[in-house]
């Protein structure tokens, strides 16, 4: 049997000290040391319970691709990397009142032929059944656990034989081999791991649901995130009906998808077209709005920039902006200013990118540029032009990543000009029925916009 020791544990990032402190030397943070016991015996390392085997040449490890499980959602599939792998752990994360709950409980309910438990620490068994029924669809396969004690949760898994395992949420759970209170780094970290040994062992994938923390990060321990095979952020604004669901850290595929969701009334939706949503509605020319050709993953979609300059009433102009950084908006505004002429000191700058969506594809800076310049001159940019291009620190225009998609993209959508750069290169077949603007620097792009 293991001794028991005392230790002060960081609430924030974890970190360990042998008595109180009032500020974390990890992560900074005020008051979040907290007493916990833990056991210092061995029994909670990861490694110690895999099966044990010699080391083997890389050559020899067969490779018996175990299919991935279909989700059901082409979103969360893409996100995922084309399925869940058995056996592995999801952590989702994501604000209070996203959808991580209403996303874990679809996708048990379109799990048709397996097994599904779904545990819930948070809600009764009456309010899951409720939100299937809004959901509007059936799974007689899908168990509910209302639960929280580790000890019992392992012992319905061996009852139950689930093929995919649903945790809402990880920071409900506590184990009685642990004395603190449930929620505390030690029990998260005991909880996952334990989870993490039964999806290894018995090839069950686990979605772990998460809190996250006031600055956006989950819950808990880092080590979490370690653990875990996959960290998925569920974001967007609750104010807007768009979600975005991002990999933070995937060990089975990119990083770099995004799926896009709609919340309605009967949840969530899946958004194939991006494009058609994230382009304004409105049909007459209004200024201060531009259209970039962006990529997100490898999806390319169309999205609208706005921008509203105004004179500024207090000393000090303000910037501001959603959906994009303010740094990159403050750069863009030099560069405007030493490169274009284009006097913005005493000016309000307020950017916005449409449907509460984070882009942070530099191709957007030359639309950004676009709608600042069109809202400052008060006149419309016509509404079938797009623009795809970074704009470096001395004004010029660079060319970006996969610019056939874009404008293929743009094509299907029926724009009828781009604006690149000049060094942009792309094979001719491409440029039919689509005026392509080349530029070399911002200022060209005043003159060929608004002078004539
Ligand atoms: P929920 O999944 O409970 O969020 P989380 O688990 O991340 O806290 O869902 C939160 C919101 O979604 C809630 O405010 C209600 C809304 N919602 C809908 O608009 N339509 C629906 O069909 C469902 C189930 C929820
Ligand atoms: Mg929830």
């Amino acid at each position: 049997m293991s001794k028991q020791r005392t230790v002060y544990v960081c609430q924030n990032c974890g970190a360990e000290a042998p008595k109180w402190i009032g500020r974390c030397p990890v992560c900074h943070e005020w008051n979040t040391y907290v007493e916990e016991t833990v056991s210092s015996g061995k029994q909670t390392g990861t490694g110690s319970s895999l099966n044990h085997q010699p080391a083997r040449r890389i050559s020899e490890i067969r490779l018996d691709e175990s299919p991935r499980n279909d989700t059901h959602s082409q979103e969360l599939n893409r996100v995922l990397g084309g399925g869940i792998v058995p056996g592995s752990v999801i952590l989702l994360g994501g604000e209070p009142g996203i959808g991580k709950s209403t996303l874990a409980l679809q996708l048990a309910l379109q799990q048709k032929d397996r097994t599904v438990l779904y545990v819930t620490g948070e809600e009764s068994l009456q309010q899951i059944r409720l939100r299937a029924e809004r959901l509007e669809n059936k799974n007689e396969h899908l168990f509910v656990l209302s639960e929280t004690c580790l000890e019992n949760i392992l012992e319905q898994f061996s009852q139950i034989n689930p093929a995919l395992v649903i945790i809402d949420s990880i920071q409900t759970l506590f184990t009685e081999r642990i004395e603190s209170s449930a929620g505390s780094v030690a029990q998260i970290r005991e909880c996952a791991q334990s989870l993490l040994r039964y999806a290894k062992e018995n090839s069950v994938p686990i979605l772990l649901i998460g809190h996250i923390t006031k600055d956006g990060t989950i819950a808990g321990p880092k080590v979490l995130e370690h653990i875990v095979d996959v960290v998925l952020q569920f974001e967007g604004d609750t104010q807007h009906l768009y979600r975005i669901l991002r990999a933070a850290k995937n060990r089975f595929g990119s990083t770099s998808e995004i799926g896009i969701f709609e919340m309605d009334q009967k949840g969530l939706k899946e958004v194939l077209n991006p494009s058609e949503i994230l382009l304004g509605l409105h049909q007459e020319n209004l200024s201060g709005v531009a259209v970039a050709a962006t990529i997100e993953g490898l999806r390319p979609f169309l999205i609208e920039t706005q921008a509203l300059v105004s004179t500024a009433t207090y000393g000090t102009p303000q910037r501001s902006t959603t959906g994009f950084d303010i740094r990159r908006l403050h750069m863009l505004l030099a560069v405007l200013e030493k490169r274009a002429g284009f006097k913005l000191l005493a000016k309000d700058v307020f950017l916005n990118i449409a449907g509460g969506i984070r882009v942070d594809d530099p191709a957007i800076d030359l639309a950004v540029i676009a709608s600042i310049l069109s809202s400052g001159a008060d006149i419309p940019i016509p509404t079938n032009l797009c623009f795809a291009g970074e704009v470096g620190l001395s004004g010029e225009i660079r060319p970006v990543t996969r610019l056939e998609q874009r404008i293929a993209e743009a094509r299907k959508l029926g724009f009828s000009g781009i604006y690149i750069s000049r060094h942009a290169k792309i094979p001719s077949s491409l440029v039919k029925d689509l005026e392509v603007v080349r530029l070399e620097r911002i200022d060209q792009l005043i003159g060929r916009l608004f002078n004539h």
